[in-house]
């Protein structure tokens, strides 16, 4: 963690759940949100967000959404802005993630016209970096992450409070983490890149169990969660080992 940042715990539920599971998750997570000290957000399908949204209004768990377009609005059939999020009651949105990076063939460019997008229409962008099995096995991670970070980001991204999430693709859904050591150095360099006050998580394969260990390594100011997000007590057991 970083002193004087307070830590996020982002729910990305990704391409899951049905109207009725995703209400019951949500009740649930704010049913035990009472004692977490962390922010809590969860990011469902985009057709829940407004009705979620609704729902959680003047609870503490924020809701954001999976991805947006780069675009005000317009000819984008099947596309959402990021004001229309916004006008949903979404405060957030996961841009870059790999899935959408490898599933959309999102580069750089594009997760950074998505960002100005979104800080545009008045959204926080968690923007998510990463490399691949390969890459780490080159001994490629930090200057992977560091070139994501340098194409992604727009001006004005810091200053707006954007966070950024470190997600390993490797780690992603398969049980599989890096070292306490090889996370902390991911995040001094991310830090050393992004300065002093963006909040940084972690993500990939986070869970109760683990989660305590990560989120107590420096510079790491929250998670990212997908699988145990998709449990209540398993989210919530993640948040509260944030403090
Ligand atoms: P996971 O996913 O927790 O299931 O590994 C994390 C993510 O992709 O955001």
């Amino acid at each position: 963690m970083t002193p004087g940042i307070r830590p996020l715990i982002a729910g990305n539920w990704k391409m899951n759940t049905l109207v009725r599971e995703a209400v019951d998750l949500a009740k649930a997570v704010v049913a035990g949100a009472g004692s977490v000290k962390a922010e809590l957000l969860v990011c469902p399908p985009f057709p829940y967000v407004a009705g979620l949204a609704g729902m959680l209004a003047g609870s503490t768990v924020a809701v954001g959404a999976q991805d947006c377009h780069a675009k005000e609005k317009g000819a984008h059939t099947g596309d959402v802005a990021a004001a229309m999020l916004k006008d949903c009651g979404a405060s957030y949105v996961i841009l870059g993630h790999s899935e959408r990076r490898a599933d959309h063939g999102e580069t750089d460019a594009m997760v950074k016209a998505k960002a100005m997008a979104a800080l545009a229409a008045g959204l926080t962008p968690i923007i998510c970096v990463g490399e691949t099995l390969a890459q780490r096995e080159a001994g490629q991670a930090l200057e992977v992450v560091h070139g994501q970070i340098a194409g992604s980001l727009p001006e004005g991204f810091v200053a707006a409070g954007g966070v950024v999430a470190y997600e390993p693709v490797w780690a992603i859904g398969t049980g599989k983490v890096p070292s306490e050591e090889d996370i902390a150095a991911v995040h001094a360099a991310m830090r050393a890149q992004v300065g002093g006050t963006t909040r940084l998580l972690y993500g990939g394969s986070m869970k109760p169990s683990n989660a305590e260990a990560i989120l107590a390594l420096p510079n790491v100011d929250g998670g990212l969660i997908g699988g145990a997000a998709l449990v209540a007590a398993d989210f919530l057991g993640v948040a509260k080992a944030a403090g």
